[in-house]
């Protein structure tokens, strides 16, 4: 394929998009008030969920003013196209021992929520100190286990999203914005 009609069909598969680049800039101002409330000038401990946490990540850590350090962890849920085939796997576990921190954990997305739902059971045996969870998007119809994180900065419908973190295949990571993904009509 050419390249013009590879760049077509790349753009064509962005449908619309559901959350602008401003709308993600005053969620995140006002969630890194909020971790400045709650944590009071206490050090915590960022811990971002790869890969799609990436971007939020940057911007969370940027926004807040109490002593931060950051941390990551792999986790890859397996995809067949958009649908989830149900299995997680920690690639990639947290070099520190959290049991001095206050953890906040940076999620991009709780879809069906197993993802969260075994990172928080993991890490609580590890007793960080307190435990948070920030997700920035929340599609609470897809839910399978019973999961809640303490902060979502957007509920959206039954949609696959890109942008902002979120991939399709690995791709769109890099959209400033989130959008609706083009799938194939059923
Ligand atoms: P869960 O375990 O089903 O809650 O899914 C969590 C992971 O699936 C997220 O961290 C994403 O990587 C991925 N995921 C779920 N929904 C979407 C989506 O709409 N777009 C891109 N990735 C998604």
């Amino acid at each position: 394929m050419e390249n013009t009609t590879l760049m077509q069909a790349y753009e064509e598969k962005i449908k619309r998009v559901l959350i602008t680049e401003e709308e993600i800039s005053a969620a995140i101002a006002r969630a890194g008030k909020e971790i400045d409330a709650i944590y009071d000038g206490r050090p915590i401990l960022l811990v971002g969920i790869l890969k799609g946490s990436f971007v939020f990540m940057a911007d969370v850590c940027r926004a807040v003013t109490v002593p931060c350090e950051v941390g990551f962890m792999c986790a890859k849920s397996y995809y067949e196209g958009t649908v989830s085939s149900g299995v997680v796997k920690i690639t990639m576990d947290l070099q520190q021992d959290i049991s001095n921190y206050h953890v906040v954990i940076l999620e991009d997305i709780v879809d069906t929520g197993r993802t969260l739902s075994d990172i928080v059971k993991m890490l609580r045996l590890r007793n960080p100190l307190s435990l948070r969870v920030i997700a920035l998007l929340d599609k609470p119809s897809r839910r399978l286990v019973d999961f809640r994180a303490d902060t979502s900065l957007f509920t959206i419908p039954d949609h696959f999203v890109i942008g902002y973190g979120l991939d399709c295949a690995e791709q769109y990571r890099n959209l400033p914005y989130i959008a609706e993904y083009a799938e194939k009509e059923k």
